[in-house]
């Protein structure tokens, strides 16, 4: 197993707000695979969606994730908040290193994402109510995935940090 940390949860989680300020803390580089995807393809994630298709960008996540366990090692890897979701995906993760569940309530996710138009799952009418159907879906999923689940909505990024870094020090704190 590699030692990279890993971090998954629903959009808006703050896997993103959290690796960078962990990239910081522990002098780690940060990997996002959305952004790693979107750099090889030279698009968006929104116009991946539209041009290709789900399926496509899916496919993608994977081919992300077998190249990153051939070159990355020791750093921090965000990862899009559906990646979780495909089976196959499960032992490439475990094999990048510690996985780390940021696990949001849905009014705290809903708060944060409500203004965003990057996130083509959550352009619907109700988005509060597809971030409910679709979390009831997942947080099992993101749980068996998960070597280590924090509950982030009440917490301070120092907070999460500490947790981040007592877990990989081998300590509980
Ligand atoms: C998705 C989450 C997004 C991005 C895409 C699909 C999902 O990443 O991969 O819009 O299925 O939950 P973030 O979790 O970083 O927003």
């Amino acid at each position: 197993m590699k030692d990279n940390i890993i971090l998954i949860g629903f959009m808006g989680s703050g896997k993103t707000s959290v690796g960078i300020r962990l990239s910081y803390r522990l002098k780690r580089t940060i990997i996002d695979t959305d952004k790693w995807i979107e750099r090889r393809q030279g698009m968006s994630v929104s116009e991946i969606f539209d041009a290709h298709g789900e399926k496509a960008f899916r496919d993608m996540e994977t081919e992300c994730l077998k190249e990153l366990l051939r070159t990355v090692d020791g750093q921090i890897i965000s990862v899009g908040g559906g990646l979780p979701m495909r089976e196959e995906n499960h032992g490439l993760l475990k094999k990048l290193g510690r996985v780390f569940y940021l696990s949001a309530a849905p009014e705290t996710i809903y708060e944060r994402v409500k203004s965003d138009t990057t996130r083509p799952l959550l352009q619907v009418a109700d988005p509060m109510e597809r971030i409910r159907t679709l979390l009831k879906q997942r947080a099992p999923v993101y749980e068996a995935c998960a070597d280590v689940i924090l509950e982030v909505s009440d917490k301070t990024f120092d907070e999460i940090l500490d947790q981040i870094e007592g877990e990989m020090k081998g300590k509980n704190i």
